[in-house]
């Protein structure tokens, strides 16, 4: 197996710099959209066979060094009992979001085993059917993240009923944000358990917060999960979408690897993430829409300051966007390889 991804994890001297793209199994590839036009996503997530047959295809297509899992990170939140549908345009809805300290009491710790045995289903399928090829990764949504979620109802601008509950009622915050965090602990467990290599943690929306709010609300029990699970042994990375501000805060996190998004400049984050973290990132996903030249440039610029660090995986900045070309995407792949060999 190509494991120089979770040698890159732990800090270890590689031959070339490892690359996967946060969102590579997805609607840019046109062998994605083949199955998903027979199936809608909740029912591809939840039916192993296709969700291994897609976590697969970027390996396959791009030559990433490393899958990951196909899901979402709300599938467990379904399994705490609050109603899931996705719509095209408007991405998630959750029906009857959050806003007391009762609709917090009537959720149900997840069951991992009972209420999500797809996903760990899917995770053998794809341990056997990558054994030569690459690890795979598991993951799932930082508390703070689903809790915007669960209490917005879905995708949000400016977050108001989460803020108003944090500022207003922090109890019935904080109470939520125990819940979930007991729950993402037993499930990502029962990921590690049926195989996984690699976790990552999702923080995607944390970057709307203050570092004050950030320390107070998030980080608390991003420190819990990532403890709880240091003994499994395996690499744990925490991605931060818009980090930028909370570097400072992001460094108490004990994870090995800290991923970027693209709006900081990856010197400066290795700088103030200190010389002991592996770091992960961080290409603007819209740099595939450039020309090959341009992107040569690019990557070229981000491994040359990534050297500083104690290791780099390279990933883009955020999630591949949809209307991203396969080609460009490959080219990238390769280029990554081609210029960090030694
Ligand atoms: O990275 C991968 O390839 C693995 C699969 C994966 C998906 N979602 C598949 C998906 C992962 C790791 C996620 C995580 C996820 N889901 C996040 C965190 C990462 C991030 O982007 O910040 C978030 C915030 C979600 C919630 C979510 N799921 C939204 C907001 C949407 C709608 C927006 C969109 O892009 O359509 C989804 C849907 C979703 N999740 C799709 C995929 C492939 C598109 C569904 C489709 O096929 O129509």
């Amino acid at each position: 197996m190509n494991d120089i991804f979770l040698r890159a994890c732990r800090g270890e001297a590689v031959e070339y710099t490892p690359v996967w793209i946060m969102r590579q199994a997805g609607r840019y590839l046109p062998q994605y959209q083949k199955i998903r036009e027979k199936v809608d996503f909740l029912t591809l997530c939840k039916t192993p066979e296709l969700a291994a047959e897609v976590t697969v295809q970027p390996v396959d297509i791009l030559g990433v060094d490393a899958a990951i899992l196909f899901s979402d990170i709300l599938i467990p939140v379904e399994a705490m009992g609050m109603r899931l549908r996705f719509y095209e345009k408007r991405g998630p809805v959750l029906s009857r979001p959050i806003r007391s300290l009762k609709s917090v009491k009537k959720l149900k710790p997840i069951k991992p085993e009972e209420d999500v045995p797809f996903v760990l289903k899917t995770i053998k399928i794809l341990r056997r059917r990558l054994r030569r090829k690459v690890p795979l990764i598991g993951f799932a949504g930082a508390p703070f993240t689903l809790a915007t979620y669960m209490i917005e109802g879905g995708t949000s601008k400016h977050f108001v009923y989460t803020k108003t509950m944090m500022f207003k009622t922090p109890d019935v915050f904080h109470s939520l944000m125990e819940t979930v965090t007991d729950s993402t602990i037993r499930y990502l467990s029962a990921q590690i358990k049926a195989g996984v290599q690699a976790i990552q943690i999702f923080d995607s929306w944390a970057g709307v917060l203050s570092p004050d709010d950030y320390r107070l609300f998030s980080l608390p029990y991003v420190i819990r999960i990532v403890e709880e699970l240091s003994s499994s042994g395996i690499p744990i990375i925490y991605f931060v979408n818009n980090c930028a501000g909370l570097l400072e805060e992001i460094k108490k996190v004990p994870s090995e690897v800290i991923g970027i998004d693209w709006r900081v400049d990856i010197a400066d984050a290795i700088k103030r993430l200190g010389k002991d973290r592996v770091i992960q990132g961080n290409l603007d996903p819209t740099a595939l829409f450039s020309d090959p030249a341009t992107l040569r440039e690019k990557v070229i610029g981000i491994l040359r300051k990534a050297k500083k660090a104690k290791g780099h995986i390279f990933n883009l900045g955020h999630g591949i966007l949809p209307q991203s070309s396969p080609e460009m995407a490959k080219r990238l792949v390769e280029m990554v390889h081609e210029f960090s060999s030694k």
